[in-house]
């Protein structure tokens, strides 16, 4: 049996990390598309020729045509345009959605049952575009932006307190955009609530920042946004899908009435193994956190209803 084979689209920050992450873990074999002469290209034979310096065997190749994507079992949308400073996710909408739909309609077909992982923002607009042009089922279509988010409020916490990012925990729900949903009650250091270590202005300022995590970081390069963490966040989910490890991570997916809501892709807890999303985990909600949940479905709603159709 061969390594498995992962194709990532679009050989920008987010994509070529990406890829280097897979590599280097001996993940999979990565397939790296763009729509750039040589750049795929160039970047697919550097990320090679570390493979002996790095010693892993997964082969890195790169190319602008999708015949070589054939038979992915996951493929990652990273192709689009990056938020510039002053710009927001959603003035990237009306490009990216035609981005996002041709390069899925180019790769969908030749990979028929692969998993889809959406990064291109707006995130959770363009899980939707990605959906319509493959013809998924809802299984293998997620979002990328939970894993993220809640990885920067778990940064916070552990340098507010002092403590090991590994002995943090956070959810993040809801869209990937301003009105996202930390949720304090859940997020934890050891398994203690953070409620129970920070008083509420700490928390909130946290919440505050993790909410603006990629606006703070877009303000600081000036040239375009985040891809380490990005990067990291979406090898985790591939990592999950292809060993099968039923990871419980929040997960931009498409809710059927779970959490009150039909129909729209929206960051939720879910289990991701292999196939892809095995099983959304519902969680009881206090009444502010659900008003904060609704408050964010709209502003996604809001958004999808504006896609071109
Ligand atoms: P980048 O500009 O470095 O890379 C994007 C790449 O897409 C470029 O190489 C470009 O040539 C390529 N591309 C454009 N049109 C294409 C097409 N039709 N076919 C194939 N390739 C095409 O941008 P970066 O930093 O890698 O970000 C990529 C996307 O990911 C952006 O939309 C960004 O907003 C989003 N993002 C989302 C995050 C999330 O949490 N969901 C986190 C970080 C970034
Ligand atoms: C981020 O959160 C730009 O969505 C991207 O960094």
């Amino acid at each position: 049996m061969g390594r498995n084979k992962v194709t990532v689209i679009g050989a920008g920050n987010v994509g070529a990390t990406t890829a280097q992450r897979i590599a280097e873990a001996g993940l999979a074999d990565v397939v790296l598309v763009d729509i750039v002469e040589g750049l795929p290209q160039g970047k697919g034979l550097d990320l090679a020729e570390a493979a002996p310096v790095v010693r892993h065997d997964a082969r890195v190749t790169g190319t602008n045509d999708y015949a070589a994507t054939a038979g992915s079992d996951v493929i990652v949308v990273t192709s689009g345009l990056a938020r510039q400073p002053g710009m927001s996710r959603d003035d990237l909408m009306a490009k990216n959605a035609g981005i996002v739909k041709a390069v899925v309609e180019a790769s969908a077909p030749l990979s028929p049952n692969a998993v889809l992982i959406v990064v291109t923002n707006p995130l959770d607009a363009m899980c939707h575009v990605a959906m319509r042009a493959s013809g998924f089922p809802r299984e293998r279509v997620l979002g990328m932006a939970g894993v993220l988010d809640s990885a920067r409020f778990r940064t916070f916490i552990a340098e507010e307190l002092g403590v090991s990012v590994v002995d943090t925990s956070a959810f993040v729900l809801g869209g990937h955009g301003d009105t996202m949903v930390p949720l304090p009650r859940y997020s934890t250091v050891a398994g203690i609530p953070i409620t129970d270590l920070l008083p509420a202005d700490r928390i909130k300022a946290l919440v505050d920042r993790t909410a603006n995590g990629g606006a703070e970081i877009v303000a600081l390069l000036k040239t375009g946004s985040a891809y380490y963490a990005p990067a990291a966040s979406t090898f985790e989910m591939v990592d999950a899908i292809l060993r099968d490890r039923r990871r419980v991570l929040p997960c931009a997916t498409l809710l059927k009435g779970e959490y009150g809501v039909d129909g729209l892709f929206v960051g939720v807890p879910v289990v991701l193994g292999s196939g892809g999303m095995q099983r959304v985990i519902e969680i009881t909600l206090t009444a502010d956190e659900r008003a904060a949940f609704e408050k964010s479905a709209a502003a996604v709603q809001e958004l999808v209803a504006k896609l071109p159709a």
